[in-house]
């Protein structure tokens, strides 16, 4: 009979011979290809690299998995944990691939939807970090179940818990999926590799070539796709961007998000910003000039920076407050909305009232995007999400008119028709149906042609436009817009206007869910 020494000397043994997953020198070889290994993550993203792993001795289940060492499969591939960031729980998922490549059995996929139950049941955001050579031959079909109940899970937990999933390594065919059911996607550059069908079927199937980075490498996705949020140099650095997104956002959809400022508000106008817009209304500005100056001192943290840039995503604080920002970006394609830039505003507008981040739109906006292939890849489906995000959003929602407002595009961008809480206008804004020169060619056509100069009648037609139209004060006239502000006062203007309406309830009718566009 052993002695309790002796059992628990084995349970070290066993232990230790567990946590080294598939083996020092398969962990060597993590590092050569300048991948961490699984644990080596966790430790990185749990406060003091502390963290409590969960079913350490797992093994595939041997009626399930055919394969010669399951017994050596040390926690079936994949560590599985709770811990704090920065003080807060929350649960992870980290792929091993030292252990058969990280491969998905159903044990697998069983821990890492355990873990999502967890942080389900606790509020707490789920992370998982992806490293596999997808589902697990051997386990058959068992691997293709384990992957339905994580893509379950995924959905069970989306809107009530925050879910972040890291790229480090491979995560092709169906095991995309989960991420993509995912929050926030961070890849890390040249390890990571996301796509469905890789390379060599691409060139089986329709003879195209191409490499797996240039296919699905970080930037192929975050210039691309827009199917991920944020590059990564290495693992560091994509735990370092999981903290500082989690550090913006509430544990679960029933917490506010981390306040860091005092309840005194002492707002000095800032004079730079009655001078930020260039004088001719034509001319381009970038925005983050304007959105540096409105917020709190390097707050704002930029998402899909790389991807449909006409529009500009972020979360930022306004004295402490977090808020989502959404914005038109000036500086690239005038700021218009296209079919992607709409799909990642509201992607974010949605994200933003699921846990309860104040939404603040600034708007500098031509229009819907023109042409036949916007108009065939279904702009009016794709533009439709940014009135239905905007309009279901109950979050306190700020808009801020800078310059251009036309047409369909101005409505989208939060007008107050769409239930905007609160709405103001710099002098400088440009509300209005349409642009001069498009409502001239259609109102005025034959007063046009028929001029004896119709260069210069056309010229005179366009003043006239922009001199009665072309700025706040109608739609001021008719409560559209509650207040024209001169720019130096938009810090102040917005922090009573988030603080006065942090109270903000709204009641909307009971319904199982709304059909946004998809
Ligand atoms: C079982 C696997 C595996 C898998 C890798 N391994 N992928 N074992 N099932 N899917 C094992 C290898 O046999 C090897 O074991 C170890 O992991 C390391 O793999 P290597 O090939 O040596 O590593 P590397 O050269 O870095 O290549 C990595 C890789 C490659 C590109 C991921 O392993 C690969 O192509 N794997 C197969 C990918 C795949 O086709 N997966 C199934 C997709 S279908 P040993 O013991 O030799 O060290 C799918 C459907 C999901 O995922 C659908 C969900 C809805």
């Amino acid at each position: 009979m052993s002695t309790n020494k002796e059992k628990i000397d084995e349970l070290r043994e066993k232990k230790a011979k567990a946590l080294l997953g598939g083996g020092e020198k398969r962990i060597e070889k993590q590092h050569q290809q300048g991948k961490l290994s699984a644990r080596e993550r966790l430790g990185l993203l749990f406060d003091n690299g502390f963290y409590d792993e969960f079913f350490i001795f797992a093994e595939p289940n041997k009626q399930l998995c055919d394969h010669p060492n399951a017994k050596e499969m040390h926690a079936d591939g994949v560590a599985t944990a709770l811990g704090a960031v920065d003080g807060r729980l929350a649960y992870a998922a980290s792929q091993d691939f030292t252990v058969s490549g990280g491969s998905v059995g159903y044990m697998h996929a069983w821990k890492i939807c355990e873990m999502g139950r967890k942080a389900l049941r606790d509020g707490a955001p789920f992370i998982t970090i992806n490293d596999s050579g997808g589902a697990r031959i051997q386990e058959g079909i068992n691997a293709l179940r384990g992957y339905g109940e994580i893509f379950y899970h995924n959905t069970l937990l989306s809107g009530v818990v925050p879910q972040i999933a890291i790229i480090s390594g491979p995560c092709a065919g169906g095991a995309a999926y989960s991420p993509a059911l995912m929050d926030f996607i961070i890849m890390v550059k040249n390890t990571g590799k996301l796509f469905i069908t890789g390379p060599n079927v691409i060139k089986e199937v329709t003879g195209e070539d191409i490499s797996a980075e240039e296919l699905g490498g970080a930037m192929a996705h975050a210039v691309n796709s827009g199917n991920i949020h944020f590059v990564a140099e290495d693992d560091e650095d994509a735990i370092a961007i999981t903290k500082k997104l989690l550090s913006y956002l509430p544990s679960n959809n029933t917490e506010e998000p981390p306040y860091t400022g005092s309840c005194e508000l002492e707002i000095p106008n800032d004079e730079s910003l009655n001078s930020i817009l260039p004088d001719d209304p034509r001319e381009a500005y970038d925005m983050f000039d304007v959105l540096n100056k409105v917020f709190d001192p390097g707050s704002i943290f930029e998402i899909q920076a790389d991807w449909a840039k006409s529009i500009i995503i972020a979360f930022a604080r306004l004295n402490g407050r977090v808020v989502g920002v959404v914005a038109n970006q000036p500086n690239y394609m005038g700021g218009i909305l296209d079919i992607n830039s709409s799909d990642k505003g509201a992607r974010f507008i949605r994200f933003c009232n699921a846990f309860n981040i104040p939404i603040l739109t600034l708007v500098d906006v031509p229009g819907f995007m023109p042409g036949i292939e916007q108009e065939f890849g279904g702009i009016i489906r794709h533009g439709a999400k940014m009135l239905f995000a905007y309009s279901s959003a109950t979050v306190p929602k700020l808009t801020l008119i800078l310059r251009k407002a036309y047409g369909g595009a101005f409505l989208a961008m939060c007008a107050k028709s769409l239930g905007a809480d609160r709405v103001a206008a710099w002098p400088t804004a440009e509300i209005a149906v349409m642009g001069p020169e498009g409502a001239v060619a259609v109102l005025n056509k034959d007063e046009i042609k028929n001029a004896a100069d119709p260069k210069a009648k056309r010229q005179e037609l366009i003043q006239e436009y922009k001199d009665n139209l072309l700025n706040p004060y109608v739609a001021a006239s008719i409560g559209m817009i509650d207040s024209v502000i001169e720019p130096m006062q938009t810090r102040l203007y917005l922090s009573i206007a988030l603080e006065t309406s942090k109270s903000k309830r709204e009641l909307r009718p009971q319904k199982k869910h709304g059909l946004i566009p998809m």
